[in-house]
């Protein structure tokens, strides 16, 4: 059994120092790791994230992080993935880590991912070259996760996004957004690519529980959703 962590849209300033700090003190009694599924800061500056990393940081436990939209707002996510980075946090986006835990070897692949909408409801790569590429951005980043999943040599699997990779998490934002909040192509890679958990943000008004088409549990991680500086999550090992 591995015990993951996990929050997502902390959305850090300074005047948001030590909300978080007081529980993650306590945080390796009770979680092998801590995932932070993005929107980090409010607008993606570098000062910011140095509120992030210094909240965050320096944990007994592995961190690691995808960055969210509002992360890439300044055009500066580099910046803000090295701010992290320096203070020990492990920034992926379209990539994977294999964290040995006490529990287990954790895999952890991760991408923002991004909007389309869901099965039935969804924008398709079709007419204008603005909606082609739009489309083609969710699905490169689907690919690389259904990848990165399938790549990993680990006892349990975890996908990390920022969007949402089913509608059920987003149960409470008004339906009109939904193709703005995430893409059924996310699952689908999920499910392809065998994870054992999968985690995400960006939907402040959505629902904590779903579940893939596959069968994978899927978790809406947003702090204004679970309402604690973390959630922790237990994951069997699959024995793969
Ligand atoms: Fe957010
Ligand atoms: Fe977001």
């Amino acid at each position: 059994m591995i015990r993951v962590a996990a929050v997502g849209d902390v959305h850090m300033d300074v005047d948001l120092l030590g909300r978080y700090r007081p529980a993650l003190e306590q945080l390796p009694e009770r979680a092998d790791a801590l995932l932070l599924a993005g929107d980090l800061t409010r607008h993606g500056t570098p000062d910011e994230a140095r509120c992030a990393a210094q909240e965050f940081g320096g944990l007994d436990v592995p961190v690691v992080a995808v960055l969210g939209n509002h992360d890439y707002h300044s055009d500066q996510e580099e910046a803000v993935a090295d701010v992290l980075r320096e203070a020990g946090i492990v920034v992926l986006e379209g990539d994977s880590v294999c964290l040995q835990t006490a529990g287990g070897r954790l895999g952890v692949a991760a991408v923002k991912g991004f909007g389309g909408g869901f099965a039935g409801r969804c924008a398709s790569a079709f007419g204008e070259p603005e909606m082609k590429a739009f489309i083609g951005v969710t699905e490169r980043s689907a690919n690389t996760l259904e990848k990165c999943l399938q790549e990993l040599d680990c006892e349990v699997r975890v996908a990390l996004t920022h969007y949402a990779p089913v509608p059920e998490t987003l149960q409470g934002e008004p339906l009109e957004i939904y193709p703005f909040l995430g893409s059924y192509l996310l699952g689908e890679a999920i499910d392809e690519g065998k994870a054992d958990l999968a985690l995400h943000g960006h939907a402040h008004m959505g629902s904590e529980r779903g579940v893939t088409p596959g069968g994978v549990r899927v978790r809406n991680v947003a702090h204004p959703v679970i309402k604690q500086a973390y959630s922790v999550f237990n994951v069997e090992r699959s024995g793969r």
